[in-house]
């Protein structure tokens, strides 16, 4: 088992390159199964969730050739099996994503149903309701979702989403791509990796216009081809980075982003006091004076990212002052709190709210990851405390973050891996 050692209270001073985005990668490598062709696809992050993913369309036939760390060549042309396998797909939410591949090439899938989940229940009733619209059975049954277009192909269909879930638009744009006619789905999430699979299969043939908006529209293709697409930058790894600085101190250049996609965290850290210089595919971030408290409300695309809820409560526990996080989007999303409490901090959560009271410093302790951003939280508190912290049940983190050890190692961070005796690094469910 591995855990991270981390000395804290030394301030971050460097350059860091942001990997591809891990939302975008877990959709668009199942995606490539409906390619009838070889898609190359470039800008992949070196994360666990990833080799999983080709892992799953391996063992459906697909063809898996690594180009080199970040661009793999994927060769669907061979596909001999609508059934995923349990084991490997049970394993990572994105698994879901097979549903719509699958169905909108084949007209047919059966996936295991996605893993648990480490903060509430994450249902896919407007998955279902998508394909249901456009002429799909759905049952689960023994554990597998099993979904088949009654007459062999989708069709098109016009689609409100209860709920703004980036899932289902994925999901369901995905399915749109093959099925016969115009597909309308409105009240659509406008994540940047929904925009990125938009585009990815229109590089591959399809027709779809409006991803980005809540209003997308989609027609339908006999067919994808191949071709070469590269993944966007990852929003959430870029302001891991910018919330670490801004607990740690220092000044550090975020290489390799899109600063639109930035706008929501950049300018929630301003208002801390933290000092945000943009450039074209830069942020230089830097953070000398005392941290001020904000208020967080986490919102779908553009409003604050879920996904940064924990490790922007870690920075806030150090603010001057109280905060108030609001978690919209997730039921339960706080469980990492506990961990943080142990470190000194000062939370109250009730329900979805978090109370934060800015304490002086954060001391090192032995805590324990949760889940993959819970975890990333537990990282950043433990660059700002002072002595020594262990982190355990690292791969949660390691899912979604590539090299995240040599990276703020390069930022003169004292963190390290090792190695000690205990259970394997293999998860339960990988959840996200
Ligand atoms: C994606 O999860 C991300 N995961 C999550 O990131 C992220 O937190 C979430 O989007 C929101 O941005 C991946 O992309 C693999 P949703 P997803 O469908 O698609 C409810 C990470 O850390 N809902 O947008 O599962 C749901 O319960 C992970 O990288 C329904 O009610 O999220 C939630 O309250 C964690 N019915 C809300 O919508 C459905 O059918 C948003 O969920 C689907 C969702």
């Amino acid at each position: 088992m591995t855990k991270y050692v981390i000395h804290g209270g030394k301030p971050l001073f460097g350059e860091v390159e942001i990997s591809g985005a891990k939302n975008a990668a877990v959709a668009i490598i199942p995606a490539a199964l409906m390619v009838d062709g070889v898609c190359r696809i470039e800008n992949i992050p070196q994360i666990s969730d990833v080799t999983l993913c080709l892992r799953i369309l391996e063992n459906l036939g697909a063809g898996i050739r690594s180009v080199n760390s970040h661009t793999v060549e994927i060769d669907c042309t061979r596909i001999h099996s609508t059934r995923t396998s349990y084991e490997l797909a049970r394993k990572i939410r994105a698994s879901y994503y097979l549903i719509g591949a699958l169905l909108g090439r084949f007209g047919q899938a059966e996936v295991a149903m996605p893993g648990g989940c480490n903060f509430g229940v994450r249902p896919i009733d407007q998955h279902v309701k998508g394909f249901t619209a456009m002429g799909a059975k759905v049952v689960v049954e023994g554990g597998f979702i099993h979904a088949s277009a009654e007459t062999g192909r989708l069709r098109g269909a016009n689609v409100y989403l209860d709920v703004v879930s980036v899932g289902a638009t994925m999901n369901i744009m995905m399915a749109a791509a093959l099925a016969e006619g115009n597909t309308v789905i409105e009240n659509a999430a406008k994540e940047p990796h929904i925009v990125d699979l938009a585009n990815f299969l229109n590089s591959m043939g399809a027709s779809i216009r409006g991803a980005g908006t809540d209003t997308i529209k989609i027609t339908g293709v006999s067919r994808l081809t191949g071709g070469t697409y590269a993944i966007i930058p990852d929003q959430i790894e870029a302001g891991t980075y910018m919330a670490a600085v801004a607990a740690a101190g220092g000044q550090v250049l975020i290489k390799n982003i899109i600063p639109k996609h930035m706008d929501c965290i950049t300018a929630k850290l301003e208002e801390m006091g933290v000092s945000v210089e943009e450039k074209e595919d830069t942020l230089l971030v830097r953070r000398t004076e005392a941290l001020q408290k904000t208020n967080v409300k986490t919102l779908p695309y553009p409003g604050f990212p879920t996904d940064m809820q924990p490790q922007i409560t870690a920075v806030l526990s150090l603010a001057e002052g109280t905060s108030l996080v609001t978690e919209s989007v997730w039921n339960n999303r706080y469980r990492y709190v506990d961990e943080l409490k142990r470190m000194g901090a000062s939370i109250q959560v009730d329900g979805k709210t978090a109370v934060v009271e800015g304490v002086d410093h954060l001391t090192g302790a032995p805590i324990q990851a949760c889940d993959l951003r819970a975890g990333a939280a537990l990282v950043i508190a433990a660059l700002a405390a002072r002595g020594q912290s262990e982190i355990s049940c690292v791969q949660y983190i390691e899912r979604g973050y590539e090299n995240i050890v040599e990276k703020l190692r390069g930022l003169g961070a004292d963190i390290r891996a090792v190695e000690v005796p205990g259970d394997s690094d293999e998860l339960e469910a990988h959840i996200g």
